[in-house]
């Protein structure tokens, strides 16, 4: 057993498959990650006074996050796994149409947390501690969701 099987290496991307699926991983690795800090950063932020020098450093911090890692792993991932996608014709497959509506909500997700650090960074605090922490859980939520599909594949 090598990891991976015969019919990978069917389609466009030929022995070039199980490359792009470990390049597809990588960055949902990295993806992930900075899913998981950024809502984390913005509790620590919440408790810090507008203009103060620890705010500062939160807006440096939150905004290092979000052009570093979330928006160049996020377009990778997509990158990887649209090649991936095409390559074993996965639309219209049940599991993969699950997959894509989690993941386009994962990015909108990436898109509401950047809205909401420009507000935070403007010296708002728009929401509710509570209510930011329960925002914390979406994407290890969707992250369970997504791997059970693509491993499992139950539909
Ligand atoms: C952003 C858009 C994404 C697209 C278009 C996409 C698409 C795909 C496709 C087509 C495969 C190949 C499945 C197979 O060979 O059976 C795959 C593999 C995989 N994807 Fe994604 N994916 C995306 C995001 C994600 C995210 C966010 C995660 C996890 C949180 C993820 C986790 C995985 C895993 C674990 C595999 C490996 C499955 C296997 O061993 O075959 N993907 N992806």
């Amino acid at each position: 057993m090598n990891g991976f099987h015969g019919s990978d290496l069917v389609g466009f991307l030929g022995a070039a498959y199980p490359w792009v699926k470990s390049a597809h991983l990588t960055f949902v690795i990295f993806w992930m990650a900075g899913l998981f800090i950024l809502p984390r950063f913005y509790v620590y932020h919440h408790e810090t006074t507008p203009g103060s020098a620890e705010d500062r450093a939160w807006i440096e911090r939150e905004k290092r996050v979000r052009s570093i890692i979330l928006t160049p792993a996020m377009l990778l991932v997509w990158l990887f796994g649209l090649l991936l996608a095409f390559n074993i014709g996965a639309f219209g497959q049940g599991w993969f149409s699950a997959k894509l509506a989690l993941v386009v909500a994962l990015t909108g997700y990436q898109g509401w947390m950047g809205a909401y650090g420009r507000k935070l960074a403007g010296g708002a605090r728009p929401l509710e501690n509570k209510t930011l922490r329960i925002m914390n859980e979406v994407p290890g939520i969707a992250a369970v969701l997504i791997v059970t599909l693509v491993i499992v594949k139950p539909f």
